[in-house]
């Protein structure tokens, strides 16, 4: 007797933000101890996981070169992962369309992981809780439980451990991309040669930045409130291995943003808008700074993994 094949299924989901950045100590594993505020922004990835005879991964969109199409690819360890989980050979094919920068601390990788884990788990009709998906998650890297949820929340632990913050009113966004990405370990590894280099071994311990007052921003919803609390611990790192980054934050302020950061380890900038149309005149006038390789204009937060009708075409 024939089965049927299930139809594929598609899962949008989006890109991120570090709204707030605070990096602890080194552990004992090679991760820091985190406390983040997450902020699921409008650039998405759209992940289909079909039934096939040819496993693998393929990917579409820019900067893909970068992109391994090979078992290394989180998306596919999410697969594997789950398949493993329930004792089944890993038949599908998993095919990524990039919306969100790859290698640009929009944790894009994480975010492909997420949507492998639920687009996996609807078509084999698996029936996971949310918990058991964010377990997982949690197992395949510090973003991609945050991936899942999405909106804003709160994020510690190595970031995997995220709670839900209260945030009134859609914030809007500037994106601008660096002309070539960033490695995470790399700006880890650096702002830990920077601390020890201010403090020396036995120094004093990095100050503290406290999420207070990003939590009441929010919670207010008055971006300009917002902007004054923006802060990331990784952005002097981030800085100090692209140089160049200076003048592209300093670039979006001039053009009317209310404040720029480093995206996570970035090298994307997030610039911060008083409203829709003014983050579209902040994003001409970048386009035209030449401080950057591309901008995009985005609101958050939105809502994190979703499973969707049918993909956008290629
Ligand atoms: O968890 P994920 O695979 O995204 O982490 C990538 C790398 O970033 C880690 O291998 C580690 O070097 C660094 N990292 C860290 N502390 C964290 C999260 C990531 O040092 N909390």
């Amino acid at each position: 007797m024939l089965t049927a094949v299930p139809p594929p299924v598609t899962v949008r989901v989006p890109g991120k933000i570090n709204l707030h950045l605070a990096v602890g100590a080194l552990r004992s594993d090679g991760f820091h101890e985190l406390v983040t505020v997450f902020h699921a922004v409008s650039l998405f990835d759209e992940v289909t996981v079909a039934t096939s005879d040819a496993p693998g991964v393929e990917v579409h969109g820019e900067g893909i070169v970068e992109v391994p199409e090979d078992e290394t690819n989180l998306a596919w360890r999410a697969v594997a992962m789950l398949a493993a989980h329930v004792g089944r050979p890993a038949e599908v094919r998993v095919t990524l369309r990039k919306g969100i920068p790859v290698a640009g601390g929009m944790a894009g990788g994480s975010a492909d992981a997420a949507g492998a884990l639920l687009g996996l788990s609807t078509l084999w009709k698996l029936d996971l809780t949310r918990d058991e998906l964010s377990r997982m998650a949690a197992q395949l890297g510090s973003d991609v439980t945050f991936a899942l949820h999405g909106g804003t929340a709160l994020g510690t632990g190595r970031g995997e451990r995220v709670v839900p913050v209260l945030s009134r009113h859609s914030q809007h966004w500037v994106i601008a991309l660096h002309r070539q990405g960033l490695s995470t370990p790399a700006v880890y590894r650096e702002l830990d040669r920077l601390r020890l280099a201010a403090a020396g071994p036995d120094g004093p311990s990095p100050p503290e930045r406290p999420v207070e007052p990003v939590l009441e921003a929010l919670a207010g919803g008055d971006p300009r409130q917002l902007a004054l609390s923006l802060g990331n611990d990784l952005q002097a790192a981030a800085v100090s291995l692209a140089p160049d980054l200076r003048r592209t934050l300093r670039a979006g302020v001039s053009a009317g943003a209310l404040a720029g950061i480093v995206s996570g380890s970035g090298p994307s900038c997030a610039f911060l808008c008083a409203n829709a149309d003014a983050a579209v005149e902040v994003a001409a006038e970048l386009a035209g700074a030449g401080v950057c390789r591309t901008v995009r204009v985005a609101r958050g937060p939105v809502p994190g993994a979703r499973v969707i009708d049918a993909p956008d075409p290629p």
